[in-house]
């Protein structure tokens, strides 16, 4: 049995990763850390889960034992962890942002110095359908942002084989997306019945998804994202266009959707889609729906995708990223309803 720790386990992605790992046939939740709530029950905390464990505050020594630690801490809050915890020669798998990008990057999209910039070389990128082979023997795996997992499974199988030189994406995740905290404009009162955008222009999440695109397309390739709040709790709907670049063949829609066929073969988590999909597909599932199409009028591909920002978007893909690092079935504990 792995023994795995969640720290943070009371904020949305360290609860949901607790109870996918109570579930888990090979691995066990044995430290759910809390600074709130150390010293209460999961049970008193969330009463519909019948779990009698005890929260403890964090401190390294508590976790030296495990195999595997998950930190779901806000950005710049969860490094000092990951270092504590590397130091006991524990694996992680970091939620937050801060073993995403170079560590260079830091100071221009995060507004701080990286000070371990060693483990930042160190970590790779915990997208399984791009990283597999690395996770498998990786030591911290850096959790992708959920609006870059959207956005990267509709693109990738684009970068490299049309050449592009534009991508926009149009997002539209749920409240959860935001974390337990709610602010003026998360507050139900401000999303329920209402539909807005946010950070229109150089949204965080922008710099995964230029450097990954353009690592896999061989150059930087220009990404233009909006997010917006939608009135739901869980998932997220990402329209990507892509423009091909001037003089590039267009692909007509049943080699479009072969291409994309043979680029995800055998991907446990990754359906390719004839029809749009919707949200409600893949909510409460660690599967992500992509749809591509041709907008030929436009001279644009459209690729339609929807994830759960929750389980394929965070705790779900942090399983399926411990599932390879310790040899386990990727879809170990991640199939169906989550
Ligand atoms: N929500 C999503 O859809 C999603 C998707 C992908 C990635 N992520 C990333 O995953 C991480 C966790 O996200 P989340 O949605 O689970 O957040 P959350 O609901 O706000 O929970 C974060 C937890 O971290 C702990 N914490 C420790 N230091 C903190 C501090 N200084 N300020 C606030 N909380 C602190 C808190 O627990 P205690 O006080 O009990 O210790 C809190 O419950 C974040 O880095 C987030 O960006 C989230």
């Amino acid at each position: 049995m792995i023994k795995a720790a969640v720290i943070g386990a009371t904020g949305f992605t360290g609860a949901l990763l607790a109870r996918i790992l109570q579930a888990h046939p090979e691995a066990e939740p044995a430290v759910l850390t809390s600074s709130s709530f150390a010293g209460r029950r999961v049970d008193e905390v969330f009463p519909e889960i019948r779990d009698e464990t005890e929260y403890l505050a964090y401190e390294p020594a508590i976790v030296s034992e495990m195999d595997v630690a998950f930190v779901c801490y806000p950005h710049t809050q969860a490094h000092p962890v990951v270092a504590e915890l590397r130091e006991r020669g524990v694996r992680v798998v970091d939620l937050s942002a801060d073993f995403r990008l170079p560590a260079e990057d830091y100071p221009a999209w995060y507004g701080f110095q990286h000070p371990r910039p060693d483990l930042v070389q160190e970590a790779v990128y915990g997208l399984p359908e791009r990283y597999r082979e690395n996770i498998r023997g990786a030591d911290i795996v850096a959790n992708p942002g959920c609006f870059p997992t959207g956005m990267l499974l509709a693109v990738l199988p684009l970068a490299g084989w049309l050449g592009l030189d534009l991508v926009v994406a149009d997002s539209k995740s749920g409240v959860s997306g935001a974390g337990k905290t709610p602010s003026a404009k998360t507050h139900f009162s401000a999303v329920h019945d209402n539909f807005r955008s946010y950070t229109e222009i150089g949204h965080r999440h922008v710099a995964e998804m230029i450097g990954e695109l353009g690592r896999a397309a061989g150059g930087e390739i220009p990404v233009s994202f909006t997010p917006h709040l939608l009135p739901v709790d869980r998932g997220i709907l990402s329209t990507v266009y892509c423009r091909p670049r001037a003089g590039a063949e267009m692909p007509d829609e049943a080699a479009l959707r072969a291409r994309y066929q043979d680029f995800y073969q055998g991907e446990p988590f990754v359906e390719v889609r004839e029809h749009a999909p919707a949200l409600s597909e893949v909510q409460y599932t660690n599967y992500c729906r992509v749809a591509p199409l041709v907008d030929r009028q436009a001279g644009i591909i459209k690729v339609v995708s929807a994830i759960d920002n929750l389980v394929k978007g965070a705790s779900g893909q942090a399983v399926q990223n411990m599932n390879l690092m310790f040899g386990l079935p990727e879809a170990l504990g991640l199939e169906g309803r989550l």
